[in-house]
């Protein structure tokens, strides 16, 4: 891949993914203060202090982090409440030179377990894979976060360790579960029907 992405809109059966923008200020805190008691407890940015200038700041720096290439956040809408903000998923390369790249996200409380996270993580690592030509892909799970673990199960990840106390979450150091799917994985899962796949 040469340059950044584009930032044309990328679409899933129920919702749109695209880039932030500046208007997605206020819905993007509405949503971190609507999803505190979640976030709070597996991300170390989402505390009791989240304000508005924390979620400007935040755009600022996806717009620019966009530009220059180094990460890609997408704001995730549902089709027909363009308004409200249903969660955050981004990707980002770990090593240019051997194609390996990391996916995190979170969702607003009012609509997990749902399938949210898997429906549009599905669509990231299309982008992933297919636009940026990524060889392989992880995701890092605090030890215990039962849905996020379970998201990863759905998508066809493969649990390969566990890095110890890599993250201080709340004053506490939390274990992170690294999980990792190679593209000749996800090609393979893709061929799987929805049944086998769960
Ligand atoms: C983790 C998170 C992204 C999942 O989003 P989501 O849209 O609810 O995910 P999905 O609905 O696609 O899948 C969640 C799965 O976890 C299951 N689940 C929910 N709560 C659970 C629990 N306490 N224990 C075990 N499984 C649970 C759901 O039933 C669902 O599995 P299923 O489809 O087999 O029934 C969301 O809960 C979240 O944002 N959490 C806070 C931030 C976070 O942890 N981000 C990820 C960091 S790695």
């Amino acid at each position: 891949m040469h340059g950044p992405l584009d930032t044309h809109n990328r679409n899933t059966e129920r919702f749109t993914l695209r880039p932030f923008r500046r208007r997605d200020v206020e819905p993007l805190h509405a949503a971190v203060v609507e999803s505190f008691d979640e976030l709070h407890e597996w991300l170390p940015w989402a505390n009791k202090r989240y304000s508005r200038l924390d979620a400007t700041n935040f755009v600022k720096d996806s717009t620019r982090a966009w530009k220059e290439g180094r990460a890609y956040d997408f704001a995730i809408r549902a089709d027909g409440a363009p308004d409200n903000h249903v969660g955050n998923m981004s990707i980002w390369f770990t090593s240019r030179a051997f194609r390996t790249g990391e996916v995190g996200y979170w969702i607003n409380s009012s609509v997990t377990s749902r399938g949210v996270a898997t429906e549009t993580a599905r669509r990231i690592l299309e982008v992933g894979f297919d636009e940026m030509h990524m060889h392989r892909i992880i995701l890092r799970i605090a030890v215990g976060n039962a849905p996020s673990e379970r998201v990863a199960i759905k998508l066809g990840f493969t649990k390969e360790g566990v890095l110890r106390e890599e993250l201080k979450v709340r004053d506490q150091w939390l274990d992170h579960s690294v999980w990792g799917l190679l593209e000749r994985e996800y090609r393979q899962h893709l061929n799987r029907t929805p049944t086998e796949a769960n």
